[in-house]
């Protein structure tokens, strides 16, 4: 087992093992004690894992109640949240008390969310199931809901007190949603890390997944010890984002999330080659990998569709946007780019 340790506004374990659910009890009362906990989930995890971390926990002498809300993006919204809140003042949750989010990004970022604002906040501890909330959304406390009008609109930064992560439950996961993570640990590479960019090259994620997980949640906890509310360095994780998010959109979702910063990715760093901002291309690399992982790489979209969404309002400050784009592997950086040169970088990235 490894534990990364997490010195931002609050400082806390994040332990990444085998077999971890069985022990969540132990673990949660040595550190944190015992009290009532909330276990918030959904229909697809709880069948999975619930009933091993709540027997984990009772039999550490925790009184535990359990939500459970439909799996999907559609349940990360005002209603459901609204749902969590009733619940724990009906089950008596004190201020005193834990609300545990098990589960994916949404468990996680609703959960937090809730945990965050709930008589204006409990204790909260993440335990991630799939790979991306792992390595991303469990980590750094950003917790939100969606809005009709747009994703994560409403929310907070609310760090957990811990993060458990039990790899052995990621064997579960679908392809398809092992491959999204595995678009976000490509990117830690290629943002952060060369060495680990090249390991990824030469190695298995699924082999190597204790290390590979260890190795995103340090870089993660180091930019969240930096730059906790992202006012800077932060938003190099974003690389891949703006585009892959243009790219979601225009599929109405039916791309998911790891596939269009996969495309993402490509894009802004062959953009930001051909557009002279930097001196490599490390698009084809990024390629390489991302292929290797099962993750797609183009799309049938135009740029100007792309463009569309890529420079809406939301999106823009000024007359330009700001996009992470690649100085060369393993290392990025925030560039402000003039709206009217959107296009040219966007047509440039599909080439
Ligand atoms: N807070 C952050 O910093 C941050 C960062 C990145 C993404 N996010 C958010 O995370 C969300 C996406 O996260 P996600 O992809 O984990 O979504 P998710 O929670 O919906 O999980 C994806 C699917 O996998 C299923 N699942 C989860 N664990 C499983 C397991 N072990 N075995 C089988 N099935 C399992 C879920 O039921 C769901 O159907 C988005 O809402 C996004 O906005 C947040």
């Amino acid at each position: 087992m490894n534990t990364v340790k997490v010195n931002a506004s609050k400082d806390y374990n994040i332990y990444i093992g085998s077999g971890l659910l069985d022990d969540a009890g132990e673990r949660i009362k040595n550190e944190l004690g015992v009290c009532s906990a909330a276990v918030i989930t959904d229909d697809n995890v709880n069948a999975l894992y619930a009933d091993r971390v709540i027997a984990s926990l009772e039999k550490s002498g925790f009184r535990c109640v359990k939500f459970v809300f439909p799996h999907g993006e559609e349940s990360k919204g005002i209603a459901v949240y609204s749902e969590i809140l009733s619940f724990l003042a009906e089950n008596h949750i004190t201020r005193t008390d834990m609300l545990i989010s098990l589960g994916g990004g949404i468990p996680g970022d609703m959960g937090g969310f809730a945990a965050a604002t709930f008589l204006r906040g409990i204790k909260f501890v993440q335990i991630p199931t799939t790979l991306l909330s792992a390595v991303d959304s469990s980590v750094g406390g950003k917790t939100a809901v969606n809005l009709p009008s747009g994703k994560n609109l409403v929310g907070s930064f609310y760090q957990p007190d811990m993060v458990i992560c039990d790899y052995s439950a990621l064997d579960t996961l679908p392809d398809e949603i092992f491959a999204d993570g595995c678009a976000e640990v490509i990117k830690y590479g290629a943002i952060m890390d060369r060495e680990f960019f090249e390991f990824l090259k030469n190695n298995d994620i699924k082999e190597n997944i204790e290390y590979v997980i260890t190795r995103c949640v340090e870089m993660k906890r180091d930019i969240v010890n930096e730059d906790e509310k992202e006012t800077g360095i932060r938003a190099i994780l974003n690389f891949g984002h703006t585009i892959g998010h243009a790219i979601e959109i225009n599929s109405n979702f039916e791309i998911s999330h790891g596939s269009a910063v996969a495309i993402g990715m490509i894009i802004a760093s062959k953009g930001a080659y051909k557009m002279g901002y930097c001196d490599t291309d490390i698009s084809e690399d990024i390629k390489e990998v991302l292929i290797k992982n099962k993750l797609p790489v183009s799309c049938n979209f135009t740029a100007e569709a792309l463009y569309e969404v890529s420079c809406s309002d939301k999106k823009r400050s000024g007359n330009s946007i700001k996009l992470i784009i690649p100085e060369k592997m393993g290392k990025c950086t925030g560039k402000k780019i003039p709206t009217e040169q959107m296009l040219g970088f966007i047509k440039a990235g599909l080439e």
